[in-house]
């Protein structure tokens, strides 16, 4: 009876439905605010260097994260190829989150340390150079653009009023790092770094 109620009167249905998913959202989501594993950061981890902040920059710019993921799930077949599946601790200085959700190309949430600098660059210039059935675009404007390096720390700086443990010195000294490096630098420094820490573990 009160079944029919309910399904003869849409308005009261929309509204119901609407109150059982924000109570089951807010069940999951709410108690992850106070749990250490997802809130903390993972043991040794280091905010990004300037170069590789301004790479990851590039990486945004250049829309990497829409063909590829940085966010390895705890299935065999993920863990086998890629390594350790992706922790919580690893994405709390991430602003915003490089996650993404297709993956054109292989999940690169692992991928530092894996190839050499000459490797990626290579790749990145013409990826057919070394992987001749690639798709990937070549982003062949990269090397020829110097960085700027006066917004560096001010980045630095947002980032540690929302959490990031930067230092005074990492903030003073990030013109000096940023300064003549080109924009295939700071994309291959930023790549060289991802994952690193849980590097051979499963
Ligand atoms: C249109 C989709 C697409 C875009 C955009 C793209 N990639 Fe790729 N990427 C691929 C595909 C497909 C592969 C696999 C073939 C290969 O290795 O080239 C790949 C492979 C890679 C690899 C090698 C991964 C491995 O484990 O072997 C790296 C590193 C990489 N891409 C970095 C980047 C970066 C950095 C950017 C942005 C500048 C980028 N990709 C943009 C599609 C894309």
């Amino acid at each position: 009876m009160s079944h029919e109620i309910v399904e003869k009167r849409i308005g009261l249905m929309g509204l119901l439905i609407i109150l059982v998913v924000s109570g089951g959202g807010l069940a999951e989501i709410v108690p992850l605010f106070s749990q250490v594993e997802v809130t903390a950061p993972i043991e040794g981890m280091k905010p990004l260097g300037a170069l590789e902040l301004e790479g990851r920059d590039i990486y945004m710019r250049e829309g990497c994260n829409v063909c590829h993921t940085q966010m390895i799930r705890p299935l065999r077949a993920e863990t086998e190829r890629y390594g350790h599946y992706s922790l919580g601790g690893e994405s709390v200085w991430e602003h915003p989150f490089l996650w993404g959700s297709k993956r054109t190309g292989p999940d690169l949430a692992r991928v530092g340390a894996r190839y050499s600098d000459d490797w990626h660059r290579v790749h990145l210039r013409n990826p057919r150079d070394v992987v001749p059935e690639s798709n990937m675009p070549a982003f062949t404007w990269l090397e020829g653009a110097s960085l700027d390096a006066s917004g560096t720390g001010g980045k630095m700086k947002a980032l540690r009023m929302v959490g990031v443990p930067y230092t005074d010195d990492d903030i003073a000294g990030a013109a000096a790092t940023v300064t003549g490096k080109n924009e295939l630098d700071a994309l291959v420094a930023y790549l060289q770094q991802l994952g690193t820490i849980l590097k051979g573990k499963r």
